[in-house]
């Protein structure tokens, strides 16, 4: 298989992502319909009724060369936020993220794609925006649209595939490109069973001394077999940072559920 990494340079152990007391807070406009007290309070503040979500609370975290790391934690922890930080679709409001390397990213669906251009389209998009050149990105479509499974869909507007299709598409795109750091926000669960195995036999393929993998997932046996690192985040901070049985032992735990293989296997 061929690789797009420009350095064949081992750099295992060196620093791929440095996270330091980062901290991120949204500030959203409140649309619901607002009481006549907090209508009151807002015309003092003008007029504007906002939300305010502390989604990062100073949290510090090296990813190094040759990393797999998991990031767990319930809905809401922060872990998405993190990701955007670090890929650098979010500035963070504290802190800094240092990355040393190309980013590919396949975050939670509805990212990245134009829903009204075509598969084949969004390809070429999508590579180019990870830095591609036209020439690489032809060079290996063939192996994208084979490895979606999409057919004749592929020459399809994008706003008429299914979430399943649309994931198989984001997925071969950000595991073709090959790049030095990997973040996959839990989209290792979408589509079949099929093409979940070949999704994580490809993440497994993409392992290597010269690459950092962050894996945002809720099956945590799949964590367990393929991570050498697990964070765990809950309500913007970092809990625990380790090893991987050792952290998803007391994740489960805190979570109350124990070792439920059927738990283990959700998502
Ligand atoms: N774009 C946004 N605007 C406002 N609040 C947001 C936004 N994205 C996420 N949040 C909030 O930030 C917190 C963390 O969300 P997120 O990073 O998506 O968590 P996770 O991925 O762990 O489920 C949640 O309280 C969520 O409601
Ligand atoms: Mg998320």
């Amino acid at each position: 298989m061929s690789s797009l990494s420009a350095s064949n340079i081992h750099k295992t152990n060196e620093l791929a992502v440095s996270i330091r007391n980062v901290g991120l807070t949204y500030t959203t406009a409140i649309d619901r319909r607002p009481t006549l007290k907090a209508r009151v309070k807002a015309l003092g503040r003008g007029g504007k009724q906002t939300r305010v979500v502390r989604a990062l609370d100073d949290v510090n975290l090296d990813v190094e060369y040759g990393q797999v790391l998991g990031v767990i934690g319930t809905n809401g922890a922060g872990k998405s936020s993190l990701m955007r930080c670090v890929a650098g679709i979010l500035p963070p409001t504290q802190g800094r993220i240092e990355v040393y390397g190309s980013v590919s990213t396949l975050l939670a669906l509805g990212v990245g794609f134009n829903p009204s251009m075509s598969g084949r389209d969004n390809v070429y998009l999508g590579g180019l925006a990870a830095g591609m050149s036209r020439e690489e990105i032809e060079g290996h479509f063939e192996e994208i649209a084979d490895f979606s499974e999409l057919g004749d869909a592929i020459d399809a507007p994008m706003r008429t595939y299914s979430s399943g299709m649309y994931a198989r598409l984001a997925f071969s795109v950000a595991a073709t490109v090959r790049p030095d750091i990997l973040i996959i926000d839990e989209a290792l669960s979408t589509g079949d069973a099929k093409f979940k195995e070949k999704s994580l036999n490809r993440v497994k393929e993409l392992r290597s001394d010269d690459r950092a993998l962050i894996l945002v997932s809720h099956a945590m046996q799949t964590l367990r077999d393929t991570c050498n690192d697990v964070a765990w985040l809950h309500k913007g901070k970092l809990i625990q940072r380790g090893e991987p049985n050792q952290v998803i032992d007391a994740y489960q735990e805190f979570l109350h559920l124990g070792k439920s293989a059927a738990i283990d296997e959700d998502v």
